[in-house]
């Protein structure tokens, strides 16, 4: 395409000069005095304004979102039936504390999450802002259904920043350091990733060794069943490199739960609303979570959390939990507008656009050396650079220069994990941005071959 037709195109990026430009650099510079320096921005986006999957920077450069507000922006930014969901509800009903008082938009939400829900179980719904605060809604309901105080979670997932949601992420130290002591209780389990087996095997000859751990060792140990409330369970591990487990872990796991009276958590945060090509990543596999903490995709970008639980678990006396912004009457609608966008038809995108992304992406490992794994699940894909596709060592400085090299071509895109791009635009997406993507990654690993 030649670079007139690039500039009528408002689908694709467009690069009005060098970046940062004067008003991004204006701006990072008062940033960097006044916003907390625990912030980890890659590259120098400032961002002004976004359309689908375009968003547009202060000095009018055009990006293609690949990260999608790390995976928040389901819908795309700013889709006009969202806005207007918030534009009437702001008009007619900002808030009015979900806690003390009801408002229609909060029970019409909890009866569509609990009709969307994964398993064909009656649920209920408490509401909180974010993915850290609906991880400590299935904390303290695990703890209080069960009466019991121990918790599992997986090596290299991020549940969150609030104390307890943090207790369970053991993604990377810096995320901890300084913040001890963490909640008690809190025991971890080696994640079934089949490309860096924690137990050194094959998928064919492994014997789900990662639930095995958990049974004959967590516990036998330090875990014992008749002290442990839940496991939680990233069904797709996002932060922690965009990994698939395979199905028979979490069959495996399910029934492991079941047999122990130990509640399965899904940590859906990330991987559900559409985003693996299905409703959630757990219909993806046979297991039904007993409880679900949800958020990010959820409403578009409106502040909202929600922890799903089966009817019979969610029976804590009026005070036990509440929040008084969490299902705020906006975000209730904008999360309804997004729903039935999921519904109509974004969610089939997702899986479509999935494939067709993974399968542009198949010969990249023979094509390129650094490029270890392409893994995922609809607009949920990985792509794991290595210095040697034979050790597997892995390569973080050749991940960073693919997404610097990335921005400098107008594609937005970020890591997850120590050495992964993560790929998780909106799922809007169309074939034509996909397409444009790829060939963007492709001239970047070209690049770094070239040059380093
Ligand atoms: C799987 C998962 N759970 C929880 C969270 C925490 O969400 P929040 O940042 O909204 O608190 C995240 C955030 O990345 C996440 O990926």
């Amino acid at each position: 395409m030649n670079k007139t037709m690039e500039l009528v195109r408002p689908d694709l990026p467009h690069l009005a000069g060098p970046m940062p430009g004067p008003k991004a650099r204006a701006i990072i510079e008062r940033d960097s005095r006044v916003v907390s320096s625990s912030y980890t921005r890659g590259y120098p986006l400032v961002a002004e304004r976004g359309e689908g999957a375009i968003v547009q920077d202060v000095d009018g450069n055009r990006f293609l979102d690949f990260n999608a507000g790390i995976a928040v922006v389901a819908t795309g930014h700013c889709h006009p039936r969202v806005v207007e969901a918030i534009q009437k509800q702001a008009a007619r009903l900002i808030h009015m504390s979900g806690t003390d008082f009801y408002y229609e938009e909060m029970v019409t939400l909890a009866e569509k999450l609990a009709e969307i829900a994964p398993g064909a179980v009656e649920r209920c719904v408490s509401f909180g802002n974010s993915g850290a605060e609906a991880v400590e809604g299935c904390i303290k309901l695990a703890r209080y259904a069960t009466g019991r105080e121990k918790i599992i979670a997986f090596f290299g997932s991020f549940h969150g920043r609030t104390m307890g949601a943090l207790s369970l992420t053991a993604r990377k130290a810096v995320q901890r350091a300084g913040f001890g002591p963490l909640i008690p209780g809190v025991v971890h389990a080696p994640y079934p990733n089949c490309y860096r087996c924690p137990f050194g095997k094959e998928p064919e000859s492994c014997a789900t060794e990662c639930v095995k751990f958990i049974e004959d060792t967590l516990l036998k140990t330090i875990a014992p069943a008749n002290e442990t409330a839940a496991i939680v369970v990233e069904p797709v591990q996002g932060e922690g490199g965009y990994i698939v487990p395979p199905r028979k872990f979490m069959d495996e796991l399910a029934r492991l739960a079941k047999q122990n009276g130990i509640l399965l958590v899904f940590d859906e945060v990330q991987c559900g609303m559409g985003r693996t090509g299905k409703m959630w990543a757990a219909d993806h596999f046979d297991a039904v979570p007993d409880i679900m903490a949800v958020a990010k995709g959820i409403a578009s970008g409106m502040p909202l959390g929600a922890t799903v639980a089966r009817a019979t678990l969610m029976t804590w006396p009026p005070g036990a939990h509440a929040s008084t912004f969490g299902g705020n009457p906006v975000a209730c609608a904008a999360a309804l507008a997004t729903i039935a966008l999921l519904e109509e038809g974004l969610v089939e995108n997702a899986a479509r656009m999935g494939a067709h992304l993974r399968e542009r992406m198949l010969d990249w490992p023979t094509r390129f050396p650094m490029v270890g794994d392409v893994r995922g699940l609809g607009l949920m894909i990985g792509i794991e650079l290595v210095r040697d596709q034979g050790t597997k060592e892995k390569a973080p400085e050749i991940r960073d220069r693919v997404v610097n090299l990335a921005f400098e071509r107008g594609l937005l895109v970020l890591g997850a994990g120590d050495n992964t791009i993560r790929l998780c635009p909106p799922l809007v997406i169309t074939r034509d941005q996909c397409d444009f993507a790829i060939d963007t990654l492709e001239q970047c690993l070209q690049t770094v071959m070239a040059h380093g």
